[in-house]
């Protein structure tokens, strides 16, 4: 009998032990998801996750805005993360997503930008992408989306190779950055970046020029992120050797040198309806066009 209890009270610590330790690992693995890959630079107050640690949410307030970065860099690769916006009026707010060479913004910097401009209530947003290449940007394009990026997560990704680099929103491809078969001064391509979000006021240019200023009464806006998906060459110095192709680089070969046929009909259907501004067509600006536009997306 007494055996038994002994036998019981054993198996029941070893349950509780076992409960115990399954939990800590569990808790720790999540909570080390993202301060294993991410640095933050915000107050405490202004990072908040979901309690399982999956879902991020930076706020911005009068006092200050958040930013996370990776604490990695890559070259080339496949970029994507969720994001929900801020709702309501979100005007002069912004939040960027992007990859950059440099944690400040040098001169000498590479830089692929994706950055949702916001708006009055009931008014869309609008995202814009750029491109800088040793510290030149001036390549921005604008898009209207086809849904409300308030209401839900929508994935928004990047591809990088050798050959282009791509902007994606839930898979369509929104914007074709084709390097060009000779030296050029356009296309990012040996600096590693690191990739970035952040969410900060920029009441002075980012809704209709700066005359849209931001509501503070209607503080802290908050965007929120999750599922954030790397699958690219993480830098090593010297150089990595993932950037030679070998099989399981598929962001670098063949098929992800192009659009696919299929990616291509979306990408018109995009051209001819969400495009609101294209550097590219803006002969006011440029009387002479950079030598990056006359290169063929479809190439
Ligand atoms: C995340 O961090 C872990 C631990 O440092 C590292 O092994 C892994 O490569 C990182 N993941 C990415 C996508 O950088
Ligand atoms: C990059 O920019 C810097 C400063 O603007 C310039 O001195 C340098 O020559 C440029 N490098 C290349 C490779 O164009
Ligand atoms: C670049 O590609 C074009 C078109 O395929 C070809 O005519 C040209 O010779 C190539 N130039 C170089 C420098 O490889
Ligand atoms: C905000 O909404 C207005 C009205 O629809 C639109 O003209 C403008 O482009 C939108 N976005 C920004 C960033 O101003």
């Amino acid at each position: 009998m007494e055996k038994r209890a002994n036998l019981f009270v054993c198996v029941l610590l070893t349950t509780l032990v076992l409960a115990v330790l399954i939990t800590c690992s569990k808790a720790g693995e999540l909570k080390g998801t993202f301060d294993d890959n991410f640095s933050k630079s915000c107050p405490e107050t202004h990072f908040k996750t979901s309690e399982d640690g999956q879902i991020w949410y930076l706020s911005l307030d009068k006092q200050a805005g958040c930013g996370f970065m990776t604490r990695q860099r890559y070259r080339y690769g496949w970029f994507s993360m969720k994001l929900k916006l801020v709702g309501g009026d979100s005007a002069g707010v912004v939040t960027a997503y992007y990859m950059c060479s440099e944690n400040a913004a040098g001169p000498e910097r590479d830089e692929l930008d994706i950055e949702f401009l916001g708006n009055r209530t009931g008014q869309p947003y609008l995202l814009q992408t750029n491109i800088y290449k040793n510290g030149t940007g001036n390549r921005e394009m604008r898009h209207v989306l086809w849904f409300d990026p308030t209401e839900d997560f929508h994935t928004y990704s990047i591809l990088w190779n050798t050959h282009q680099i791509v902007f994606f929103v839930d898979q369509v491809p929104i914007r074709v950055f084709k390097n060009a078969n000779y030296t050029n001064n356009f296309f990012p391509s040996e600096k590693p970046m690191y990739l970035f979000s952040s969410i900060w006021n920029a009441d002075d240019w980012a809704t209709r020029g700066g005359v849209e200023k931001t509501d503070w009464k209607k503080a802290p806006f908050v965007s929120s992120y999750k599922e954030f998906n790397v699958d690219a060459c993480q830098w090593e110095d010297p150089y990595p050797a993932c950037v030679a192709t070998t099989a399981d680089n598929w962001w670098d070969q063949y098929k992800a040198w192009h659009l696919s046929e299929d990616q291509k009909l979306d990408y018109a259907w995009v051209q001819r309806n969400l495009v609101i501004y294209d550097y590219c067509k803006d002969t006011q600006r440029f009387p002479k066009l950079p030598e990056e536009c006359w290169l063929s997306p479809w190439a």
